[in-house]
């Protein structure tokens, strides 16, 4: 699997998350911060001319032929303002470049964290939200909301228990 860490904060919540997840299930960790990646421009040439490729020379062709040669996606982002960092939503729109076989069957492992609790509506409606991008898809779905408030470490750590759990059961 590729994991995509889309925090903006290095060695954060998210940041622990995606490596403890990565340790535990194999998958390759690329941190969105780091990636020379535009946004997609809608120019449809990945659909014309381009047959699968971007018109974008950056990082993101080479992210993408990664993810096409893998069993699945892990998106791990922190909540802002109840969807994902801009961070993980170029990549996410940048997976318009792919043909529909290149993701159906694979697997879309996501995983929310936030400050709120992890009994908040926002996680219902981002699992939900991707729900749907997943059975448009055609990818095998699994959703993780989890919530710390900032600097407390004892909440985190129950947190790091829940990825645990949560690493076993897609791994
Ligand atoms: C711009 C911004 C918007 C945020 N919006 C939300 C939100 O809607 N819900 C929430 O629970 N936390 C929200 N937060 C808090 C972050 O999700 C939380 O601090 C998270 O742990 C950050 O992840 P990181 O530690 O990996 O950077 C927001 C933080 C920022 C900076």
């Amino acid at each position: 699997m590729i994991a995509i860490a889309g925090s903006p904060r290095k060695g954060m919540y998210s940041d622990r998350i995606a490596e403890r997840i990565s340790a535990l299930t194999g998958a390759e960790l690329i941190y969105a911060r780091s990636l020379n990646a535009g946004p997609c421009r809608a120019c449809g040439y990945c659909k014309g001319k381009g047959d699968g490729r971007c018109v974008q020379n950056d990082d993101m062709p080479s992210v993408l032929e990664r993810i096409r040669s893998s069993d699945g996606l892990v998106l791990i982002s922190p909540v802002y303002w109840w969807q994902t960092t801009a961070q993980i939503k170029v990549v996410i729109d940048r997976l318009y470049a792919l043909k529909a076989e290149d993701l159906r069957g694979k697997k879309l492992v996501v995983i929310m964290n936030g400050e709120a609790d992890d009994s908040d509506a926002e996680y219902t409606i981002l699992s939900r939200q991707f729900a749907e991008m997943a059975e448009y898809l055609g990818m095998e779905y699994s959703f993780l909301g989890v919530g710390t408030p900032e600097g407390n470490e004892e909440v985190f750590q129950k947190v790091l228990q829940k990825v645990d759990v949560f690493a076993d059961a897609i791994a």
